[in-house]
């Protein structure tokens, strides 16, 4: 089956063309078109040059991806619907739908989140390209049986994975870390979801994204910050680890960016003027910077994976997954990585290939492929754009 799908629930506008065989996903083309240096000069995502963007980039990357395959052999278009910026989302609905009225083909509405998820079998990595060409998930009505594809190496003990491993993957546990989300969700098969914690403030990425402000680092801040942390002693600044002791699954960011604001505010008169605010480290060197970067990063790093880890126990995860825009961030996939060999040893770690960890069209046809074999297409007035749209 050749699927078209279209991402715009953010920044990026992104097209993908999959070809899905029996046991093979192949990636036929993945385009994103960044708008990472419209945004930059404003420190985040202004929704308005957003949307243009996305109306601009869109028949754009379309004419680039039926250059190589034929728009006839196209069976289904997927679109993200949401959660997302509701203005964005809309141009690729509009534009799916426009296709898929022209091309009379059948159109699925996808949940970006389960795109996220979705990642983690898009690609698999390339240190096991031999290995992962093995048969998964046949029969997607049948989760026991379930899914397709090249499939992933677990990046807990190294070994890709076999067909015989997959029905053995669920129940799993996923960490979805993005610019705007920052879940844990537990996934009992494909297509049956329940979040059992999630941030009550920033997202993971955007505090990533606004202490990278407050540092004038750029935007988006994640990248930046990861690189400004490895040249840095992340034990140098002690900075909270918010909730990382609550006996529930929620997260929060907000304290940790403050703590960082607070180091970062220059020191006040003396203390019968006014008392002393801050140590006002940002202007002490470069390296205080990166120490602040690896210190941040640290922090962040250790409530994930703590949370993550409890979560996996007490649901008895057979996997867990990682996902989003900061699981490209490498400390994290390596600390994880090593949480889950020495905490978990049976446990499997799945984490895509970190270019389908920011979003991405791949990851969005592979879900859209998913919940067209359990339910079929939707009526193309029911794809609507929906800002909040849960998993
Ligand atoms: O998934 P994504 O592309 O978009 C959303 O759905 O939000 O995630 C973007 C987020 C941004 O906040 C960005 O700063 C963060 O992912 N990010 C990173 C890294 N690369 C991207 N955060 C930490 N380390 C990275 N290497
Ligand atoms: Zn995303």
């Amino acid at each position: 089956m050749i699927i078209l799908s279209i991402e715009t629930s953010c920044d990026d506008t992104c097209v993908a063309i999959l070809d899905i065989k029996k046991s093979q996903i192949k990636v036929l083309s993945d385009f994103v078109s960044s708008q990472t240096q419209i945004h930059a000069p404003f420190g985040g995502v202004v929704p308005n040059l957003a949307v243009r963007a996305h109306y601009k980039n869109l028949p754009i990357l379309l004419e680039e991806v039926f250059k190589k395959t034929d728009p006839k052999k196209i069976d289904l278009i997927a679109a993200t619907v949401g959660p997302g910026l509701e203005p964005c989302l809309w141009a690729g609905v509009r534009q799916a739908r426009l296709l898929a009225l022209g091309m009379g083909k059948p159109i699925v509405g996808v949940n970006h989140l389960e795109g996220h998820i979705a990642a983690n079998f898009v690609g698999g990595n390339p240190k096991h390209a031999r290995q992962r060409r093995v048969r998964l998930w046949r029969k997607i009505r049948n989760p026991k049986k379930v899914l397709s594809s090249q499939f992933p190496a677990c990046h807990a003990c190294g070994k890709a994975l076999t067909g015989r491993q997959v029905p053995n993957l669920f129940p799993a546990i996923c960490l979805i870390v993005s610019g705007g989300h920052t879940q844990l969700v537990w996934i009992k098969a494909i297509g049956q979801y329940k979040i059992i914690g999630q941030t009550r403030d920033d997202a993971a990425g955007e505090a990533f994204d606004k202490v990278a402000k407050l540092l004038d680092l750029g935007y988006p801040g994640g990248p930046q910050i990861a690189l400004k942390a490895q040249n840095g002693h992340s034990d140098t600044f002690k900075l909270p680890r918010p909730m990382i002791d609550a006996s529930n699954y929620d997260f929060s960011f907000s304290g940790l960016k403050t703590a960082v604001l607070y180091l970062l505010t220059p020191p006040a008169p003396p203390l019968s003027k006014g008392g002393r605010r801050g140590r006002g480290v940002y202007f002490q060197n470069e390296q205080s910077v990166n120490d602040l970067c690896a210190s941040f990063q640290k922090a962040v790093i250790d409530v994930l994976i703590a949370k993550t880890i409890k979560a996996a126990k007490e649901y008895k995860a057979k996997t867990v997954m990682l996902s989003g825009g900061v699981a490209a961030n490498k400390e994290l996939r390596k600390q994880m990585s090593v949480a889950i060999r020495n905490k978990l040893p049976l446990t499997r770690f799945l984490v895509p290939d970190t270019r389908f960890c920011t979003d991405n069209a791949a990851m969005i046809g592979l879900a859209g492929y998913w919940k067209y074999k359990q339910r079929g297409g939707d009526k193309i007035e029911k794809i609507v754009a929906k800002a909040n749209l849960n998993l």
